[in-house]
């Protein structure tokens, strides 16, 4: 079957990369949405120092998870004040990154309700005005910088909005493992399983082919091999850099492939359980496996070549890999019953998200 790869984002890695962004800016003045942290970490300074006079304004109280409630105001301030910036500079994990695309595209009224509106249409639209957006994450795990989408919560209303725009693609990613040092461990596991998770879902999706694959195969084996080590060490820039570039890589699987079913239950688990979503979108990974196995014969060689040929073998690789970073893996450690788990697997299948599952059409 002839197949097609494509991902616009041009990526900057390695240590000491964010040195990078005056050269990439060129000049252009830009705002900068950053997570809470950053000023303490001594972040937000060095931006200062590095942008000088092109920086605008800086935006730093991005609380995890962007929420329609927080949204509305950061986004009727951000282009009220007209948007006074040639570009957007996102620094932190996917939760700034979500953000500022948020912020980049611009309604005819300036309002977030009509862009929410839009949204809700489930529907492509054209923006009124987009900002370029620069994306830095300072975690390794939700490859938000090298994807056209963002997700937009809305806990009042137990929802979510998924925002996917040609715009919406960053127009570069700056990669900086040094960035990712202060990350705190629980933090650090959930957004490395967060990374595990996309990589296995792009395999385990209808809409896998051979390159993605070969972006997924290699995270999945970094992620394997780095994320213990690095729970124990966490100041190891190498554990560090090796485990961006492996978010890096199950971004580029999934930038093409979305998400799958392992995802589409995840989000009912954050909304209604409260779990952060590395660990709502991993802790289901074994069961997952089990229903893509024997689906479709690219797909079991691909899976072979990362769990061997036993599917019992695999998913216990998987449970113990899980259970050893302290992630449960059961519905019922959630406080979640059978009955009740099997129909919110039911009702994942049946999402968008779900639909991309390799197994979904036997199931159904
Ligand atoms: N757009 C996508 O493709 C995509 C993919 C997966 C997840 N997401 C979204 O990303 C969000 C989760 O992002 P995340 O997992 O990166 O977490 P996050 O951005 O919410 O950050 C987690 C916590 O770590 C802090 N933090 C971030 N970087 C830090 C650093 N370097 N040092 C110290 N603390 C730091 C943050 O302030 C926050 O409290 C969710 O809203 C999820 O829906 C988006
Ligand atoms: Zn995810």
């Amino acid at each position: 079957m002839p197949h097609r790869y494509h991902n616009p984002v041009s990526i900057h890695s390695g240590r000491g990369s964010l040195e990078r962004l005056p050269e990439i800016l060129a000049g252009r003045r830009v705002v900068v949405v950053t997570f809470p942290e950053a000023r303490g970490l001594g972040l937000v300074a060095r931006l200062e120092a590095l942008l000088k006079e092109t920086l605008v304004a800086v935006i730093e109280d991005v609380r995890p998870n962007p929420d329609v409630a927080q949204l509305a105001e950061l986004y009727n301030a951000f282009w009220e004040a007209g948007a006074t910036c040639d570009a957007i500079v996102a620094v932190g994990g996917g939760s700034a990154i979500d953000t500022a695309k948020a912020l980049m595209v611009g309604t005819a009224s300036g309002k977030f309700d009509e862009l929410l509106g839009l949204l809700a249409t489930g529907q492509p639209f054209v923006p009124a005005s987009v900002k370029p957006l620069i994306a830095v994450p300072t975690t390794a795990g939700t490859g938000s910088e090298v994807t056209p989408w963002a997700t937009i919560w809305d806990a009042g209303n137990q929802k979510k909005y998924s925002l996917h725009l040609q715009q919406t693609w960053p127009e570069a990613a700056v990669i900086d493992p040094e960035l990712m040092l202060s990350v705190p461990a629980g933090t650090t596991v959930s957004t490395g399983l967060d990374a595990l998770s996309h990589a296995l879902e792009s395999i385990w999706n209808v809409n896998a082919n051979p390159v993605s694959d070969t972006f997924a195969v290699s995270a999945v084996q970094d992620i394997f091999a780095c994320l213990p080590a690095l729970r124990n060490d966490l100041g190891n820039i190498e554990l560090r850099e090796r485990m961006a570039l492996a978010a890096l890589k199950a971004g580029m699987a999934f930038s093409n492939t979305k998400t799958a079913l392992a995802h589409s239950i995840s989000y009912e688990m954050t909304l209604r359980h409260g779990l952060a979503h590395g660990i709502a979108c991993s802790f289901t990974l074994p069961i997952v496996l089990e229903k893509a196995w024997a689906r479709s014969p690219d797909c079991d060689r691909t899976l072979q070549l990362l769990f061997g040929p036993d599917l019992g073998a695999g998913m216990q690789r998987l449970r113990d890999f899980l259970q050893a970073l302290g992630v449960k893996t059961e519905f019922a450690d959630y406080g979640v019953a059978d009955s009740e788990a099997a129909a919110m697997i039911a009702r994942a299948m049946a999402g968008a998200r779900g639909k991309n599952f390799i197994g979904a059409a036997e199931v159904a």
